[in-house]
């Protein structure tokens, strides 16, 4: 039990960099090598929500990452689907490191779990200044589709496409947060195939219990980056253009 059960109850004041090592040490990694990544050092708490805990931190290499921490049993709220666990997410995630590769899917180093209470992930640290211009926005969104594309081809649905889970640096653009992923059965490869270019009609997943859900949050995102920006791009134009 030790410093997992404190925190557990949450009373751990400051995370401190060996405590963190010793836990992952005594997990099983199901992904990635733990002697390739350990001591992590210089640990600082990114966010603690909703019994998810996320850290920022820098590997035995100097790599800067992200270490995200979330019970083995989450529960779902509202009409949300259920969000996996961190070894889950990882595992969807692992389906995206078999060629062909895409450079906006983050790069998983490692997950897995801890005999009880927690499952873990870690990635590379991606920086983020956000949109700067209407033209970064289109590319941006290009991005953002051929992702969503990407991951179409491999049989995963991402489900919470949003500005809140890019990070944008220049010309890199990463999707994170599989955390509400989900896969296709069958695969779909022809989805982007169609010829209906509608501002919804490529986005449609066929058999997928809500088909609209994936178009759907392209759209939003769309709404959203014009909103904050006082942009005018048109999700319509851009998939005409893809
Ligand atoms: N690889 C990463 N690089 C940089 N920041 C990250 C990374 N992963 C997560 N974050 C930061 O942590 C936040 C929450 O991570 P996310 O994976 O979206 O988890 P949640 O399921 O809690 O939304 C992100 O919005 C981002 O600010
Ligand atoms: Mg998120």
């Amino acid at each position: 039990m030790g410093w997992i059960g404190r925190f557990r109850r949450r009373e751990l004041p400051a995370i401190e960099a060996h405590e963190l090592s010793h836990f992952l040490d005594g997990c099983t990694w199901s992904i990635g090598s733990k002697s390739a990544l350990l001591p992590l050092r210089e640990i600082f708490v990114l966010r603690d929500k909703g019994g998810r805990r996320i850290f920022l931190c820098t590997d035995r290499n100097g790599q800067r990452c992200v270490l995200k921490l979330s019970p083995h049993k989450l529960k779902a709220t509202g009409n949300q689907p259920r969000p996996l666990n961190c070894l889950e997410e990882g595992r969807l995630m692992q389906k995206c490191m078999t060629p062909p590769l895409c450079s906006s899917i983050p790069r998983l180093l490692g997950a897995g779990a801890d005999p009880e209470d927690w499952t873990f992930l870690l990635q590379p640290f991606y920086p983020h200044e956000g949109i700067q211009s209407q033209e970064q926005a289109e590319f941006v969104a290009k991005k953002v589709l051929q992702v969503i594309q990407y991951l179409a081809r491999k049989a995963i649905l991402h489900r919470d496409i949003r500005l809140e889970n890019l990070r944008i640096h220049g010309s890199q653009v990463i999707v994170i947060d599989f955390n509400r992923a989900t896969t296709l059965s069958p695969p779909l490869p022809e989805l982007f195939e169609n010829s209906d270019v509608t501002a919804r009609g490529p986005l449609i997943v066929p058999g997928h219990a809500n088909p609209g859900r994936a178009a759907q949050s392209f759209l939003t995102l769309i709404d959203t980056i014009n909103a904050q920006h006082g942009f005018n791009l048109s999700a319509a134009d851009i998939l005409r253009r893809l």
